[in-house]
């Protein structure tokens, strides 16, 4: 009988995005399960939350842009100094939404910009974590992909189409990794109770509560909730799931 189930004790945790709603629980949770956290978010986010949910001998808190090469490799050198030299989780998580506009109104330069960060950040991410995991023959990768990942919603072709190339390069590294001691999974959320879904409500003109009645569940997620999913797939408990989706959407991709 395991005594300790998805204790990530002695584990040191690089989460992107670390300030958002979804990084922040997900640092909470990780912390709380014995980890050390290095969060990275870019310059003029608001660390506050995450400062709160952490304790600060368990936190390093790092400035970085994921779309730039050299500031990758940066952040992956302080998350080594910062605890240890290892990195034994990576919750490349930094996304945006960008607008919501029909595909004849959405702007190149808007889709470019959503695909910087989503996927040439999440590419970027892996390019760099990768070999240090390989290096010490261990470690669970788990990127932000959505719902959005799955199926289309229309109005979102940049963000759509980013999260389904999420899906692409966690299976290709997933299967690089594979026998390595390293794995890679996704997760898929739907709508979860957050800024980044504000927004998106807003720019599809509708509101929380009309859409809630749209979730099977017949409500959003919480950031929580998906913290969960990742603290899971990121333990030695998931030892044997690799290259996987995992929605977490209240039956929503399932329903239509
Ligand atoms: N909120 C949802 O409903 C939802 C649903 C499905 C998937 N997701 C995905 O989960 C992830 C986290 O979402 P969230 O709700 O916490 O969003 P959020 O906006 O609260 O957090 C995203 C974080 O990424 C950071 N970021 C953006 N660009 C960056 C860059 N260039 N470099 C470094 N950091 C950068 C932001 O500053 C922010 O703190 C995203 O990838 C998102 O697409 C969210």
């Amino acid at each position: 009988m395991d005594q300790q189930p998805q204790t990530l004790s002695g584990k040191v945790a690089l989460i992107t995005g670390a300030a958002g709603a979804i990084g922040t629980a997900t640092a909470a949770l990780m912390a709380a399960r014995g980890a050390k956290i290095v969060a990275v978010d870019i310059e003029g986010a608001d660390t506050a939350a995450l400062e709160k949910a952490v304790p600060g001998e368990q936190l390093k808190i790092v400035t970085a842009d994921v779309t730039d090469e050299a500031s990758v490799r940066d952040y992956v050198k302080a998350a080594r100094e910062a605890f240890g030299g290892r990195i034994d989780i990576f919750h490349n998580n930094a996304g945006i939404e960008g607008p919501v506009k029909p595909i004849g109104d959405y702007p190149l330069d808007e889709f470019k910009k959503v695909f910087d960060v989503n996927v040439n950040g999440v590419f970027l991410g892996l390019k760099h974590v990768v070999p240090v995991m390989l290096e010490q023959g261990s470690g669970a990768i788990v990127n932000s992909s959505s719902v959005a990942g799955l199926s289309g919603a229309p109005g979102m072709s940049g963000y759509n189409a980013s999260k389904h190339a999420v899906l692409g390069l966690t299976r290709v590294v997933a299967l690089e990794v594979a026998g390595k001691g390293v794995r890679c999974n996704c997760i898929n959320p739907g709508p979860i109770d957050s800024r980044m879904m504000d927004s998106l409500d807003k720019g599809r003109d509708t509101t929380q509560e009309a859409r809630e009645k749209g979730v099977p569940e017949g409500r959003y997620g919480r950031p929580e909730e998906v913290a969960r999913l990742v603290a899971f797939l990121a333990s030695d408990d998931a030892e044997y799931i690799n290259g996987a989706f995992h929605s977490i959407d209240g039956a929503l991709h399932v329903s239509t």
